[in-house]
């Protein structure tokens, strides 16, 4: 059953089960009623052809829509000078086979390898996956890139396929509005994202340094640690204090034991036991893989929901958390306005920032869940492939410890003005974005009007309301644009003067926080952030090791991947993605310490 609207704006937004329920009326009842009439028009007697007539009119309509918008878009697309789009063509009607290929690949596959093998196949850069007789773009072309989220910005939006899957976790957040509703958000948020509040290194010390007593408590046990737990409650008590003003002090709460963790939605979790916050989390760990199964899934995603929302329940636990913080800060307003205080907006927390700006609890509370996701899961993510690459490239930890002890010293603490001179460790942040970009896939709908997209090789056609799936990680690893050594961890390439000379001339090809009006607000925040944890990690430990054995079961790369291209043949984890990539599991490694 569908459940009642939490808020006004949920009211608003799409119904899926009608969507899904009409497109499947038109496309089996109404063909055969149709055929039905036009046998009594004719006053033709009731006989086997009139029946097989009727069964076949669903299949035959099928045929014909798609042979008819297949003409429409060939003929609108020599009009305005391009070409359709190359289609895949699969073996079932509708691609139905090609639906099932790219679900395997998402639960059991290397992360986005299916879209990589079908750009492949059919030898190009942007594709028409055409599930179920529908348009749906994917690209890894930094032309269609370029114009999506740049200068072809404002044919875009967000689209109702996107809103449909998102729409009830996010609803009037930034991440999720646009045309005016966004130009609103964007401007309200940009002075909180001034030069002091983002470089607040005070709080990255405070939240910094437990997390290093923790690795470092592990080390003397000789115990390897969870670093993407460990990350996740670094990044979420940064952003929580950040965000509310409160923190979360995730990180003295028990961690994840070696040894006594099972798989969860993304990371690992504990066979046993709940602390108080962990049902938060994982709610926001469900929801996200489940908005990203959807995805997936493609139009028809509502199929295997018509009877319950599945993110209605996490959506529930993360709200009875998010509530009372709004609310209070809500009352803290109303407080201070009595005692003659007018602004806390200087206060530096965004709550405040918000809540001194709108009274309008949904919207503050839709605007937190947005920053809260959109900095804690995609720092994490940095962070924690930064730690695989240490310990897969000893040499590249040694070489940015040296720079670091260079820099600050044993025990210098990090400074704005001194970070610009990190250069090797800016490189290598850079080469893991590269190689594992937090944020992987950015999708935009086009408008009513068709469009042209100036594709590398040639202008290519886009339909009115077509959903295009930018994905970064295949543009970052394409071998035309990066070399031979694509799939390769080299932090070096980003001193080769032709390359970043070549990144100048076409910025696209390496988009990590997006680009255009809608770039990353938080990239400076996130990039001081975790350029400030390496710094004070590599001040206390000098090497790590992976400790595959402590992987839960499920979670190493699965046997079948051996031998495969690209990374799939190296990888010693299993990186995934879920609106964020995490490496699942969790990463399990030992560090050692520096004395
Ligand atoms: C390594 C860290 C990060 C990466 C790789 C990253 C990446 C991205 C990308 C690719 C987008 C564009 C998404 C789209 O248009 O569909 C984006 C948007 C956004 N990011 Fe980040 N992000 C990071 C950290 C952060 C942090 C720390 C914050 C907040 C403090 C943040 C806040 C946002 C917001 C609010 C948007 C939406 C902007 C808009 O639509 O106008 N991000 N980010
Ligand atoms: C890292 O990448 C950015 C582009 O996002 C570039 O401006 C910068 O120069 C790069 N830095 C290094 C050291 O590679
Ligand atoms: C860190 O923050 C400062 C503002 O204090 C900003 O100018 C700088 O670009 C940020 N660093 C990085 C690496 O983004």
């Amino acid at each position: 059953m569908a459940k009642a609207p939490r808020t006004k704006f949920e009211q608003t937004i799409p119904d899926y089960r009608r969507r899904i329920l009409v497109a499947l009326a038109k496309a089996i009842l109404v063909p055969p009623l149709v055929t039905v009439l036009a046998f009594r028009a004719l006053g033709s007697p009731f006989s086997a052809f009139a029946v097989l007539a009727t069964v076949l009119s669903i299949p035959l309509t099928v045929v014909l829509r798609s042979r008819y918008s297949t003409w429409v878009e060939h003929s609108a697309a020599a009009r305005l000078g391009a070409k359709p789009v190359p289609r895949v063509t699969g073996k079932l009607p509708g691609n139905f086979d090609v639906v099932k290929r790219v679900l395997k690949g998402f639960e059991r596959g290397y992360v986005l390898q299916v879209h990589r093998d079908l750009f492949q196949e059919y030898d190009c850069t942007t594709l028409n996956l055409r599930f179920f007789w529908s348009d749906q773009i994917i690209t890894m072309d930094e032309g269609v890139f370029q114009f999506a989220c740049s200068s072809g910005f404002s044919h875009f939006e967000k689209g109702i396929m996107w809103h449909e899957r998102i729409d009830k976790l996010l609803g009037t957040g930034l991440f999720n509005t646009d045309g005016e509703e966004w130009k609103k958000g964007r401007t309200m948020a940009r002075p909180f994202f001034s030069k002091d509040r983002i470089s607040d290194f005070e709080l990255f010390e405070r939240v910094s340094a437990p997390a290093l007593d923790l690795i470092a408590a592990r080390a003397e046990r000789s115990q390897p640690i969870d670093a993407q737990d460990l990350l996740s409650r670094l990044t979420l008590d940064v952003g929580s204090k950040f965000l509310f003003g409160t923190e979360l002090d995730l990180l003295s709460r028990p961690l994840n034991e070696p040894g006594r963790v099972k798989l969860g939605p993304k990371g690992s979790i504990p066979i046993e036991g709940h602390s108080e916050l962990d049902p938060f989390t994982e709610a926001f760990e469900t929801v996200a893989v489940r908005i990203t199964r959807r995805g997936a899934q493609g139009p028809t995603w509502p199929l295997k929901e018509l009877l319950s929302d599945a993110t209605d329940d996490p959506i529930d636990q993360i709200l009875e958390w998010i509530d009372p913080l709004v609310r209070r800060a809500l009352e803290r307003k109303e407080a201070n306005r009595k005692a003659g205080i007018t602004s806390t907006a200087d206060e530096g927390v965004f709550l405040d920032f918000l809540a001194s700006s709108t009274d309008d609890v949904e919207h503050i509370r839709y605007e937190l869940i947005t920053y809260l996701i959109a900095a804690r899961d995609t720092t994490a993510s940095l962070l924690t492939f930064v730690l695989y690459f240490f310990a897969l490239h000893p040499e590249v930890c040694s070489r940015v410890r040296e720079e670091v002890l260079n820099t600050f010293g044993t025990d210098g603490q990090p400074t704005p003005e001194k970070l610009k001179g990190m250069k090797y460790l800016r490189a290598v942040l850079n080469e893991t974005l590269r190689l594992f970009p937090s944020a992987p896939l950015v999708t935009r709908m086009s408008k009513d009007a068709p469009l042209v997209l100036p594709a590398s090789k040639e202008p290519l056609y886009l339909p009115p309301r077509t959903q295009v799936m930018m994905i970064s990680l295949l543009l970052h690893r394409r071998h035309d644009l990066w070399g031979d050594s694509a799939d390769e961890f080299m932090p070096d390439r980003w001193f080769d003067e032709q390359l970043i000379e070549k990144i100048n001339k076409t910025p696209f090809m390496y988009c990590p926080f997006s680009g255009g009006p809608r770039i990353c607000i938080g990239q400076e925040f996130a990039m001081n952030e975790s350029m400030y944890f390496a710094i004070r990690l590599m001040q206390r430990f000098r090497a790590f090791c992976l400790a595959p054995e402590f992987q839960p079961a499920g979670s190493l790369p699965p046997a079948e991947w051996k031998g495969g291209s690209g990374r799939q043949g190296v990888e010693k984890i299993w990186p995934a993605t879920s609106l964020t990539m995490f490496s699942k599991g969790g990463l399990w490694i030992y560090a050692e310490p520096s004395a």
